[in-house]
């Protein structure tokens, strides 16, 4: 993969960078006769927000389309977690504008993370935006909508320290039908010196363990096989019963209601911090399998002098002994990581240290970005941003070239063994191949059988791999309720 497609990629919870900007269409909504279109970048939080907001939207009697010059509605669901990210909206804001030469009607929304960072002066910057509504305020849509019908220009970028939207039943949009995100917190309370999200999101706030088990419950009644747990800190989550205050549930206790739901559900989660990741958590990853034995745990630097300056409270070291534990309790478990380049002060010595942890740790695949500074962090306030570009895409490209030779191996490695695989469609390149994933989290592609579909379990046999992909051929079709 090309350096410059690298600084492009998404945030790290595992969005796929060929679905960013994805437009929407939605399955099971309702029609009515005010037509949105969206769009959303960034985090699978915000494409899991905008299924949330198209619920809402349903209600409001809004139907979806997927073409924006026939839309009432325009919303672009945003991400600000480096300039490029927010770069790529401004562009799509101008295509909006071209756009609503034609289709005058047209009223446009800025949801999500730059909605919260720029706040008004998007309004003012962006003469066409209609409506500007921070990640807390999408119940207030309807009422903003009828505003801005109105006449008004509407801003709400108020940050809550209770909502969780968990009472909404979000409408999966564009859905395979297999994998389905589930919120279960939001905002982050870690200040990473370098991360604007806890600007824009907010405090962390845990949802409702009941409501979480319930849409796991009713995603698998409607034939999903695959959850995502989502939040940014997925390890502090702590629920608190407000019937019953000696009632709490956590992270490891939420995975295991999770996994009990049924067998034949997969459960995923992200993301993990290394600070809060305990052992009762990789114990009951081990002891579900339905639990993927897979852990997304960021470690952003092998230099526990930038560590600190990361304030990501732990040091190179204490890593490490992470990563044994994980292998010790899990030895098959695949562990990915987000690592940033070119971090303020950075030296060459410091960037070797990350090029060696990487190989320490194994990581199945890792997120790899460069250093933008973003106005209002920590960082921004306290430190230089002194590494010049030419130097963080050099080494960039060094971390991508030690991450693509570990995950080669790797799947190499996996040549020859046996993995049970849940379908989640028709591969990309042929019509007469399949694929799916392992636990791990790895794609296999497989030739298509007589009655295989998605949503279905195989046992696969690997044959061959790339750095990217495994190919197998399927051994035999899986019923876990039996297996498990
Ligand atoms: N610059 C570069 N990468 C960043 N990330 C977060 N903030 C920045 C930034 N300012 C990366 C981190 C994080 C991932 C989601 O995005 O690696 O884990
Ligand atoms: Fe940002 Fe750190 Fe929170 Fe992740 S844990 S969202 S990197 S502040």
């Amino acid at each position: 993969m090309q350096t410059q497609e690298l600084l492009d990629r998404p945030h790290s919870i595992d969005v796929p960078e060929d679905l960013q900007g994805q437009v929407y269409s939605p399955k099971g909504i309702s029609y009515g006769s005010r037509k949105f279109y969206i769009e959303s970048y960034g985090c699978a939080m915000n494409f899991s927000d905008s299924e949330i907001v198209a619920s809402i939207l349903d209600k409001e009697g809004f139907s979806p389309t997927s073409d924006i010059f026939e839309a009432d509605l325009a919303l672009i669901n945003t991400c600000s977690i480096r300039e490029k990210a927010e770069d790529t909206i401004r562009k799509r804001l101008e295509y909006y504008n071209m756009v609503k030469r034609t289709n005058r009607k047209m009223m446009v929304g800025v949801l999500g993370c730059m909605a919260e960072r720029l706040k008004k002066t998007l309004l003012e910057q962006e003469k066409l935006v209609d409506m500007v509504v921070g990640p807390d305020a999408y119940r207030d849509l309807p009422n903003l909508i009828s505003n801005v019908y109105d006449g008004d220009k509407q801003i709400n970028v108020l940050l809550s320290r209770e909502e969780t939207y968990a009472d909404i039943s979000p409408v999966r949009l564009d859905s395979n039908g297999v994998s389905a995100y589930v919120s279960i917190m939001r905002g982050c309370n870690n200040m990473c010196s370098f991360c604007v999200v806890p600007f824009t999101r907010g405090r962390e706030r845990s949802r409702n363990a009941n409501s979480i088990i319930d849409e796991v419950k009713g995603l698998f009644e409607q034939g999903y096989r695959e959850v995502l747990l989502l939040g940014q800190n997925v390890d502090s989550y702590n629920w608190k019963d407000p019937e019953n205050e000696s009632h709490v549930v956590n992270f490891a206790q939420l995975l295991e209601m999770a996994a009990l739901v049924s067998p034949d559900m997969r459960v995923r989660f992200s993301t993990s911090h290394p600070k809060d990741i305990t052992d009762e958590v990789i114990y009951t990853i081990a002891k579900y399998h339905n639990v993927c034995n897979y852990i997304h745990l960021p470690v952003q630097s092998g230099s526990s002098r930038i560590l600190d300056m990361m304030n990501r409270t732990y040091t190179k070291e204490w890593y490490m002994q992470k990563i044994d534990r994980i292998y010790e309790i899990i030895p098959d478990c695949a562990v990915s990581s987000d690592i940033i380049t070119g971090f303020c002060s950075e030296t060459e010595e410091d960037h070797i240290e990350t090029l060696e942890l990487i190989d320490y740790s194994q990581f199945s695949l890792s997120y790899m970005f460069s250093y933008s500074e973003r106005p209002g962090t920590p960082a921004a306030k306290k430190y230089p941003d002194d590494v010049p570009v030419e130097i963080k895409n050099r080494r960039l490209s060094e971390v991508i070239e030690v991450q693509r030779t570990i995950s080669g191996k790797l799947n190499e490695k996996d040549i020859g063994k046996e993995f049970e695989v849940l379908i989640d469609g028709v591969s990309k390149k042929s019509e007469l191949q399949m694929k799916g994933r392992t636990p791990q989290n790895k794609v296999v592609i497989f030739d298509s059988q007589p009655g295989l579909k998605a949503g279905d379990y195989i046992l696969v046999k690997i044959t061959g791999s790339t750095t990217a992909t495994l190919f197998g051929t399927v051994l035999k079709q899986l019923n876990l309720n039996t297996t498990a």
